[in-house]
């Protein structure tokens, strides 16, 4: 397929658009890519999905739908793999040649020391300047730094000696992805999308795409360092938002002042914005777009971002205080975290997702374990399965029998029905560490358990 004047104006695209005479290609189908892709194929746009990974790439192929807590794209997926409007493969080249549209949902984690890691983006740059047909339009929603898609990737796209030129061979546009998980189709249509392009035409035909396909505000913003600097923006907000009341979780507790109620009514003035307390701040998002900034800060002014880097402290401490937390209230009913049995519950970073990327729970097993502790663990998502070097109950029941202590990690639904006087009934012993607040303080003490919660006042 391809249409040559493409490329032309907005008009143009929007009448191929209207005969679906676009084709997409998402490279990258993990959390984002595949519900994107399937969106696009859902609106009858010709869509394949690029990835390196065989096996998901197969098991994509064979019908299996792989993120089961993503409800609605399992329809959708069900629905457009009948068609033809969708397909998946490993061969990128082929895929390129036959795309209009290109959209990049690659990982953009960070390495061990902490640095963002483009990897995936740049060597799919070099792919595209190799295999893209003329007038590509390239949308990158992978979270990058302000000033990167400028600095490093349109450099590779373009080649050596400028081979491909901008706004003939191809045009760049960011649309940084700002969905969560478990709550994709939703977001997909609540959340405005942000578009910067290189251009300010192809951030219009960005535009008309994804209005076509999704029914979301679009914000366009002047070019891509801005839109890329709106989503880190609004994700690092929320991690200092969560570092401050965490930091104060820490002093409420020592004060017998229970933050919730102190939120509660902070949460009726206009200008507030609740942010809870809790086992630490995980996932692929979060952490790592603290750690973009503070990279993007040292390397346009080798300087400090100082409320983020404390903010991240702060927020790299909650698994140890937690720790410390559990210690404390072991030692009320006169043991101690050595050769104590402790139950995990919940291991994902966030409520209701199979997802352990950078959770706080690994880095609270790992303290526990340096102390002494046995750990168990109970995880909706994770029965049976090898996590963290443990073999994953299957039985929420078992875990709570044998254990010395229990620590919520996840607000995992399942959690939400736990009932303190059976726990206090069924526990070895009865210590229950709530980190993310779902129990109520008062039934939880009058049930005779020893009750810790993170910022939830005394003993
Ligand atoms: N997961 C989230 O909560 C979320 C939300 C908003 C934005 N984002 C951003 O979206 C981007 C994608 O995140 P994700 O969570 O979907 O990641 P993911 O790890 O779930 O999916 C990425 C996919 O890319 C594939 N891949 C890696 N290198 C490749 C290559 N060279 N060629 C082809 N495929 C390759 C991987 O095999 C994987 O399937 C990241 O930049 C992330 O920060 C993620």
């Amino acid at each position: 397929m391809s249409p040559n004047t493409f490329f032309t104006s907005v008009d143009s695209f929007s009448e191929h658009l209207s005969k679906n005479n676009i084709c997409v290609c998402v490279i990258g189908i993990g959390r984002i890519g595949l519900p994107t892709a399937l969106s696009f194929a859902n609106k009858d746009l010709p869509t394949i999905g690029v990835d390196i990974n065989s096996k998901l790439v197969n098991s994509i192929n064979s019908g299996k739908y792989p993120l089961n807590d993503e409800p609605e794209f399992d329809k959708i997926f069900d629905k457009v793999l009948k068609t033809n409007f969708f397909s998946v493969t490993e061969n990128i080249s082929e895929a390129l040649k036959k795309s209009n549209v290109v959209i990049l949902s690659l990982p953009t984690p960070m390495d061990k020391n902490y640095v963002p890691n483009y990897s995936a983006l740049l060597s799919v740059a070099q792919d595209l300047h190799d295999f893209i047909q003329h007038e590509t339009l390239i949308i990158v929603e992978s979270t990058v730094e302000p000033g990167f898609i400028e600095d490093e990737f349109i450099k590779i796209v373009e080649g050596k000696n400028k081979k491909l030129t901008q706004n003939i061979d191809f045009s760049i546009v960011a649309c940084p992805e700002t969905a969560n998980p478990g709550e994709i189709f939703s977001d997909f249509h609540k959340l405005p999308r942000l578009i910067g392009g290189i251009d300010e035409k192809f951030s219009k035909i960005t535009g008309k795409l994804y209005n076509h396909v999704f029914n979301a505000e679009i914000i366009y913003l002047p070019n891509c360092k801005t839109a890329n600097a709106a989503k880190l923006t609004a994700n690092v907000f929320r991690d200092v938002n969560i570092a401050f009341i965490n930091e104060l979780a820490m002093l409420f507790e020592k004060m017998d002042i229970d933050i919730l109620k102190v939120i509660e009514a902070c949460d009726r003035k206009y200008n507030f914005q609740a942010h809870f307390p809790g086992a630490g701040v995980g996932g692929p998002c979060l952490p790592v777009n603290s750690y973009q900034y503070l990279n993007t800060a040292r390397k346009t002014f080798d300087g400090v971002l100082r409320i983020i880097e404390t903010a991240r402290e702060i927020n790299e401490h909650m698994p140890h205080h937690t720790v410390e937390v559990v210690a404390d209230a072991l030692n009320e009913s006169g043991k101690s975290v050595k050769n104590a049995t402790i139950g995990i519950l919940g291991i994902s970073y966030k409520p209701n997702v199979a997802d352990i990327q950078l959770s706080p729970a690994e880095e609270i097993i790992k303290h526990l374990e340096k102390l002494g502790a046995k750990i168990k663990i109970y995880d909706p998502f994770y029965k049976s399965q090898n996590i963290f070097s443990h073999i994953c109950d299957d039985s929420l029941f078992n875990v709570i029998e044998n254990a010395d202590a229990l620590i919520l990690v996840t607000a995992h639904n399942e959690f939400k029905n736990i009932d303190p006087v059976t726990l206090f009934n069924q526990m070895k012993t009865p210590v229950f560490i709530d980190t993310r607040g779902i129990i109520d303080i008062e039934f939880a003490k009058k049930s005779g358990l020893i009750f810790r919660g993170i910022g939830r006042g005394g003993k």
